[in-house]
């Protein structure tokens, strides 16, 4: 289990692969984003904002806003996954986690800028997120989706994702992984600072 520096989030930061070789920079969240990451929500299609929270949402309503930038609150953590386009970083796709200690489970949703998808952006993401997963000490991953939602459900079974029903949604599927995994195979900082810090009592430590 990790312990993780809110004050010094940069250090989570990791640097990952499009299929094309493009450099793509998977960091926390930080409230100066919030502008930013609110254009990118607006800026989906309303098919990929729908599938991403599962309902009708042309942007994040303030609340939720809020809590994706304050990283670390209740568990719950959001990254975002930026690239140079045209010279200047923006953002290309986001994840949010949470990890729950008692079950050791780590459930999330992701989603990856429309102009951007089908670049192994996600298939990226969703790699570290295991990674980030792992350092917490997590035992399986999960997330739900739209049984419509083909693009997730292709992703999730490339990635040897199992699938179930969603406890309670008919419209919902559960797609799970177990972490079988050698976190050093898929390196990210998360796993590299909490394999460092074994010996420190396991606790989120506030800035
Ligand atoms: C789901 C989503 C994150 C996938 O991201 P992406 O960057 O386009 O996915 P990738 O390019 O990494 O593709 C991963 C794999 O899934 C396959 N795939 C992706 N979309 C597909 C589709 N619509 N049909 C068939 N296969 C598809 C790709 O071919 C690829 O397989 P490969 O590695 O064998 O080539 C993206 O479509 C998205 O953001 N959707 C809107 C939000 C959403 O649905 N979020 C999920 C809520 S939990």
């Amino acid at each position: 289990m990790s312990t993780l520096r809110l004050d010094d989030l940069r250090q989570y930061s990791d640097m990952l692969r499009s299929r094309d070789g493009e450099a793509i920079t998977v960091r926390f969240v930080e409230p100066r984003d919030a502008d930013e990451l609110q254009s990118y929500f607006r800026g989906l299609t309303s098919r990929s904002r729908y599938n991403r929270f599962l309902g009708a949402m042309s942007q994040l309503p303030p609340t939720l806003l809020d809590r994706f930038i304050h990283v670390g609150e209740a568990n719950q953590f959001s990254v975002i996954a930026t690239m140079a386009v045209d010279g200047i970083e923006t953002i290309v796709g986001e994840a949010r986690y949470a990890f729950n200690f008692e079950t050791s489970g780590f459930e999330f949703g992701l989603s990856v800028d429309d102009r951007w998808q089908g670049h192994g952006i996600g298939k990226a993401l969703l790699k570290n997120l295991e990674c980030r997963a792992a350092a917490f000490g997590a035992e399986r991953l999960f997330g739900d989706t739209l049984r419509s939602n083909a693009s997730m459900i292709a992703l999730a079974r490339k990635s040897d994702y199992a699938f179930a029903n969603s406890p309670g949604d008919w419209k919902l599927v559960r797609f799970e992984k177990h972490i079988d995994l050698a976190p050093q195979d898929i390196p990210c900082a998360s796993w590299r600072l909490a394999a460092a810090s074994r010996n420190v009592s396991p606790a989120v430590v506030a800035g």
